[in-house]
């Protein structure tokens, strides 16, 4: 295997009972970019997260990490490996009765041993690297925006120095300003941490602006994967339709080609 995939996916199978969401699917992502992934709805993004992410089962196929079989990992390996990726899941759940310094801290309490003044030194930090201000980690999920509470959850899904991150539709509900702001923060973190980044969104914006490579999820599978203007002109007619669509055409317009 080349050295630059950090995950690999090879001939995945996911099903729910009878219903198929993938069949013989086939992902690389490479190590330090930033990979878009896109589909319709209901085309299993979420469920390939959750299926890398072993919180699926994946019902055919492997799933490798570093060149390493996930379905062969130890219970104490396995904790290893979820400490080294970090995870804004759609609608990014934030624990609504803690404050966000305690729930930057929440997966240092699970998977550290530190005192809590440490604990919270390091939170703090995370709450900065992510945009917000000092004072908001004394505030509850409630008293903050939208904009504010992805970027308590991204804070918190940095807290453990991860070097996978995955996002879920992060910009999803965000007026176009705050998708941009949060766009160029996952820019600005990826170079300056050496992330490797998993980005599932319906955002052509973001997709145009900070992604690499984009992989399009469609008949069960991933049909394409490319930088972006390699899919303009694919044929496929969901890839055709997305890309070349009005807002296909008005993100591709706003880049001035
Ligand atoms: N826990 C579940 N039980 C049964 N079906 C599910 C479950 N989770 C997802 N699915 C089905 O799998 C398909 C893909 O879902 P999902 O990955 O959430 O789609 P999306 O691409 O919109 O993220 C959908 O048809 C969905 O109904
Ligand atoms: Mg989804």
């Amino acid at each position: 295997m080349s050295e630059d995939i950090v995950i690999s996916v090879r001939g995945l199978r996911s099903a729910f009972g009878p219903h198929v969401v993938h069949e013989n699917l086939d992902l690389d992502v490479r190590r330090g970019e930033i990979l878009g992934i896109v589909g319709g709805s209901g085309t299993g993004k979420t469920v390939l997260l959750n299926s890398i992410l072993g919180l699926k089962k994946p019902d055919g196929g492997e799933i490798l990490l570093d060149g390493q079989r996930l379905s062969e990992l130890s219970s104490s390996e396995r904790r290893k490996v979820d400490s080294r990726w970090g995870v804004l899941f759609q609608n990014g759940a934030l624990f609504t009765s803690l404050s966000v310094m305690e729930n930057v801290m929440a997966p240092l309490r699970e998977h550290v041993d530190m005192s809590v003044p440490l604990m919270e030194e390091i939170a703090s930090m995370k709450i900065g690297l992510s945009g917000l201000d000092a004072s908001a980690g004394s505030r509850f999920p409630s008293e903050l925006s939208g904009g504010m509470r992805k970027r308590a959850a991204l804070a918190r899904a940095l807290a453990l120095d991860p070097d996978i991150l995955f996002l879920d539709e992060p910009t999803a509900g965000l007026d176009p300003i705050g998708a941009a702001a949060f766009d160029s923060l996952i820019l600005e973190l990826s170079r300056a941490l050496g992330l490797t980044v998993v980005m599932i969104t319906h955002d052509l914006d973001s997709l145009y602006e900070i992604c690499d490579r984009v992989a399009v999820l469609a008949d069960k599978k991933v049909e394409a994967v490319a930088p972006i203007r390699e899919l303009l002109n694919h044929p496929h007619p969901w890839i055709h339709e997305y890309f070349q669509g009005p807002r296909g055409r008005a993100a591709l317009a706003g880049k001035g080609s």
